[in-house]
């Protein structure tokens, strides 16, 4: 919750907003006219600022505009994932399951071919997008490709007023991106741990009992678009591929640990996790300005590749990256980065990190 001592977020003037942050926005909702989109940004962005939850530095910043998922080095990667695996149970679907193409659609198609031996067709792929916010990336994900079927975001419950936003900023809230869960998977009783899954015990009963208001969707689509997901439990093992941009550093050491096991479990054996995060070139805790008594956890590319391996998954990199798409706009964001990370942590104390990570073939 909000707990500053910072100046209202009203009282912060927004920097300015280049023509090219404004691309997805037009694409996505066909409109042209840049200086009444740049208008339009303007007062959601006041409304951002004025939730109970706390306000991020890159929602302050503008940040949001940009889809992070797209500058990530493993994008394409994901994407293909996707793509084999959609092909792969439109394949099965269409009874031709049982001979995998030549070259292989591999994992995917086995599995697809399973599914499509009973009766049912074969479900299509997942991509997750945990900490979604806006949910601008699920919208370049749109854009790029993927179903409505094929999309999750997931964010806990006070975000939930940074989805209404997205809804107004991106005006599909009668045609939402993706189905939107909120929740917080960390706790075992939203999503149950593996043993308590197989075995039934007290966290699976609990998560499915647990209340509305925090597994409740939003954006829901019209009545002619599939609802496919009752509950954030339900999620274990469906994904292909799980995002995860500017989070991490949003937590403590603990929840980091707890977030990178529980983003495990969500993926299928094999699935992807890439993601993005600030980091430091030691690892060491960290208290934003605009956040004061919540101490967060600053991973180093290191420690980072080591909590993950911790998790459970195998494959991993980390490397130290930028944000390419909003380098020319530093300028304008750095003076609001100086006033809110919060003292003592000049540049040369932190870095971007960009991670991937595979949870292993069963
Ligand atoms: C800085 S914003 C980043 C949003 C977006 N992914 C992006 O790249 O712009 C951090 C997001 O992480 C979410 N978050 C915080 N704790 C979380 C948790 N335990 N599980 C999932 N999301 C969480 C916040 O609600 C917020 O939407």
């Amino acid at each position: 919750m909000w707990n500053g001592g910072d100046p209202p977020a009203e009282a912060v003037a927004p920097r300015p907003i280049a023509d090219e942050e404004l691309h997805l926005l037009a694409r996505y909702t066909g409109q042209s006219d840049l200086a009444a989109l740049r208008e339009h940004v303007l007062a959601l962005w006041r409304r951002a600022c004025s939730g109970s939850a706390p306000v991020y530095l890159c929602v302050r910043a503008l940040m949001f505009l940009e889809p992070r998922v797209r500058s990530h080095l493993a994008y394409q990667r994901a994407l293909q994932l996707m793509a084999d695996a959609r092909q792969a149970a439109a394949a099965a679907t269409a009874g031709g399951a049982a001979a995998p193409a030549k070259g292989g659609l591999g994992e995917a198609a086995a599995e697809a071919a399973t599914a499509a031996s009973g009766a049912s067709p074969a479900p299509p792929p997942l991509w997750i997008d945990v900490g979604a916010a806006v949910g601008t990336d699920v919208r370049q994900l749109r854009v790029d490709g993927l179903a409505f079927e094929e999309l999750v975001a997931l964010d806990v419950p006070d975000a939930r007023h940074y989805w209404d936003v997205g809804l107004e900023l991106y005006q599909d809230a009668s045609k939402p991106p993706c189905v939107a869960l909120f929740g917080d998977i960390t706790d075992d009783a939203v999503l149950p741990p593996p043993a308590a899954s197989a075995s039934g015990t007290d966290a699976a009963v609990a998560a499915a009992s647990a209340p509305q208001e925090d597994q409740q969707q939003q954006g829901q689509p019209g009545q002619q678009q599939e609802q496919r997901w009752g509950s954030i439990a339900e999620l274990a093992g469906s994904a292909q591929v799980v995002s995860c941009t500017a989070v991490l550093h949003c937590l403590g050491q603990e929840q980091v640990a707890a977030l990178l096991s529980k983003m495990t479990l969500l993926l299928r054996p094999g699935g992807l996790l890439l993601g993005s995060t600030l980091g430091a070139p030691t690892a060491r805790p960290w208290e934003a300005s605009y956040q004061a008594g919540h101490t967060r956890w600053l991973h180093s590319a290191d420690s980072l590749a080591a909590a993950l391996e911790a998790a459970g998954f195998v494959q991993v990199e980390v490397a130290p990256t930028s944000w390419r798409d909003l380098a020319q706009h530093r300028g304008a964001i750095q003076p609001l980065v100086q006033q809110h990370v919060g003292s003592g942590l000049g540049e040369d104390d932190r870095c971007m990190l960009a991670f991937t990570a595979v949870r292993p073939a069963a």
